[in-house]
């Protein structure tokens, strides 16, 4: 069978996101296993063009792993014909310039999420594209987490009976940076970049809820800075005007009731760093990054209030480990095989600029209802 080669230009592959999960574990990881299959059985290897602001971190990172394209010059590698796909992972608030731009170019696009650090951008963007006829997609990748995707079984399985609530809790401690360096850059501790963990989480919460459980119809958040002042890369201080912890209350349709806890400003006593807890009629289910347990009605203990008496059951034992029943790859890898079949072949790919859309919605209207104190509709885009 075949093997045709397509370019893909790459911004932002200096960053966290843009080198270790989109160009190692993405595009660099489908071409040492032979490429993306199509449905004819034929494979599609990725050429990376790496661009970016650094011509000397480009150069390193490109003969780290023998890429042969690297350039400063987006509008060059852009007004090549055999770059078909823009990717972009830059800070997001460089996001919406360079990816109309690609649009323009006629490229077909992806991006990380956030799309847009407004939602009158990110709507500007699903309709370019849409205008322009070219493919679009946005990162969702906490779908396709193994924990998550034994969730979905359990969802698609009925195993919940009715589904009643959904409670989140994400976060660690992200340090201020002072006696130890900060494990995230600082531009996520200022609004002024684009930071601010309602931008950042509420976006993955919106597509989980979305695809999970179904359309969030309202919002009610309480976003705040807990840790006013940090340190930056270079060791200086600087005001952090952006939310690091938002505690959120989301309306679903069908009724269900699903509240998130996001914070950087949290110690983990936890066994993953993201979990759900799932509540329905018939059972109930814990879903972590890898993990998911589950506890059917016929199985659950009935515990009985009495502070006087010493606590002699152990809960999580009651719970079930459920079964891979698969081989999990990266998320990231997978969603990128889609979007490249997506983009040649037509298959399809519900994750487009739209539905990153209605994510940079869910943040405004949470960050809005933080300000103004109260629960808001979420109007259908
Ligand atoms: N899908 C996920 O789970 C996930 C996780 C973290 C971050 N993200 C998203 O990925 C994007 C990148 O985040 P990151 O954590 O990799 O950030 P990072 O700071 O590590 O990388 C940012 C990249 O953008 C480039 N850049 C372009 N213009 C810039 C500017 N004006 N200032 C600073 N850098 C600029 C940098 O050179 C770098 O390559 C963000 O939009 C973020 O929301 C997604």
């Amino acid at each position: 069978m075949s093997v045709r080669t397509i370019g893909v230009v790459m911004n932002g592959v200096t960053g966290r996101m843009g080198y270790r999960q989109h160009l190692v574990r993405s595009v660099l990881a489908i071409n040492e296993q032979g490429g993306v299959t199509l449905s004819d059985g034929s494979r599609v290897t990725l050429r990376p063009v790496l661009v970016g602001r650094n011509a000397d971190k480009l150069a390193r990172i490109a003969a780290a792993h023998g890429i042969p394209d690297h350039t400063t010059d987006l509008d060059a590698a852009l007004a090549d014909d055999g770059n078909l796909i823009y990717f972009d992972a830059q800070v997001t608030s460089a996001r919406v310039k360079a990816v109309l731009k690609a649009v323009d170019a006629g490229k077909h696009v992806y991006a990380e999420k956030p799309t847009a650090e407004s939602v009158q951008e990110a709507v500007a963007l699903a309709q370019a594209a849409a205008a322009k006829g070219v493919k679009n997609g946005v990162v969702q990748d906490k779908l396709f987490l193994p924990g998550l995707l034994k969730l979905k079984r359990l969802v698609d399985g009925g195993f919940f009976g009715r589904i009643l609530s959904v409670r989140g809790e994400f976060g660690y401690w992200v340090f201020e940076g002072d006696w130890q360096e900060a494990q995230r850059p600082s531009w996520n501790y200022r609004a002024e970049d684009g930071g601010g963990i309602v931008l950042d989480m509420f976006p993955h919460w919106h597509y989980v809820m979305e695809n999970l459980f179904g359309r969030v119809t309202s919002v009610y958040a309480h976003a705040t800075t807990h840790i006013p002042e940090r340190v930056d890369e270079r060791g200086e201080r600087y005001a952090a005007t952006a939310d690091d912890a938002a505690y959120g209350i989301f309306e679903l349709e069908g009724g269900v009731v699903a509240q998130i806890n996001s914070s950087w400003t949290v110690r983990v006593n936890r066994d993953e760093l993201v979990e759900f807890q799932v509540d329905g009629t018939h059972g109930s289910a814990v879903a972590g990054l890898r993990d998911c347990r589950a506890q059917h009605r016929a199985a659950t203990p009935k515990p009985v209030w009495n502070p006087d008496l010493p606590v002699t059951a152990r809960f999580r034992d009651d719970w079930q480990t459920v079964p891979d029943n698969a081989e999990f790859d990266n998320g990231f890898k997978i969603q990128w095989e889609l979007y490249v079949r997506h983009v040649l072949e037509d298959a399809p790919f519900p994750y487009d600029f739209a539905s990153g859309a209605r994510g940079v919605q869910l943040a405004e209207l949470g960050l809005r209802s933080s300000a103004e104190g109260r629960r808001i509709e979420v109007p259908q885009l």
